[in-house]
């Protein structure tokens, strides 16, 4: 539990912590930024994913499942949870580490199977997308390993993230300047305007 709380804590511009600290910019108050942070947070392509990913092992239930499971899914182009990121192209190293861990706790409570079905998964989605897991797709396992409930999966990312958030939000009130990014118009031109009685 302490390797995945510092693991989670702090990740620089994420969705979530880029939110906090926009609001932090607008010089309103820690808690709205907070509370901002885990609106983004619990969306499934960011802290959602890890209690998506236990919906998958559950549903795929033994390692000789996987196989057709993953191909199945893979072939319908459904987004597999706890695979790719934005940033870590080659691999997630917070991955890599939490692996390790899960591997233990596994053989102390006779869940390999379990390692065995992830094994299968991670093999195929990499051979054939290319997309390495990311540390959702490990901390899944080890918070069930720890017997935690699905439940409590997200609750405890916001936990540990709660840390990186309120240090953005500090280092931005350092140097406050509001974030105001431009976007730019692509659509059509200008269209003549129909008055709505003659629509
Ligand atoms: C995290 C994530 C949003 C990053 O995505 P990204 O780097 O911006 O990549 P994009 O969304 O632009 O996708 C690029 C391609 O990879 C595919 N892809 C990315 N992640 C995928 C996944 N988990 N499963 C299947 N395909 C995936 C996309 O479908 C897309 O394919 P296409 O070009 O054929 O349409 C994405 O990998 C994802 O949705 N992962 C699953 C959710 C997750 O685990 N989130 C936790 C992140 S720490």
């Amino acid at each position: 539990m302490d390797v995945s709380l510092t693991l989670y804590a702090e990740h620089e511009f994420n969705a979530s912590t880029f939110t906090s600290r926009v609001i932090t910019s607008t010089m309103s108050d820690l808690h709205s930024a907070i509370t901002g942070a885990i609106g983004a947070l619990k969306g499934p392509l960011h802290g959602g994913a890890n209690e998506r990913v236990m919906g998958v092992l559950q549903e795929v239930g033994s390692p000789a499942e996987a196989e057709p499971w993953v191909r199945n899914a893979l072939a319908s182009k459904v987004r597999i949870m706890g695979f790719g990121h934005r940033v870590y192209k080659k691999g997630d190293p917070r991955a890599v580490y939490l692996k390790t861990l899960c591997r233990q706790l596994a053989e102390e409570s006779g869940q390999q199977d379990l390692e065995e079905v992830a094994d299968v998964i991670e093999t195929i989605v990499q051979d054939e997308k290319g997309l390495p897991p990311n540390l959702d797709w490990p901390s899944a396992r080890l918070y069930h390993y720890l017997g935690l409930e699905v439940e409590l999966y997200t609750p405890l990312f916001v936990l540990s993230r709660v840390v990186g958030w309120s240090a953005h939000a500090i280092e931005q009130l350092d140097h406050n300047r509001l974030i105001r990014p431009r976007s730019k118009y692509v659509g059509p031109g200008p269209r003549a305007w129909v008055p709505i009685e003659q629509r």
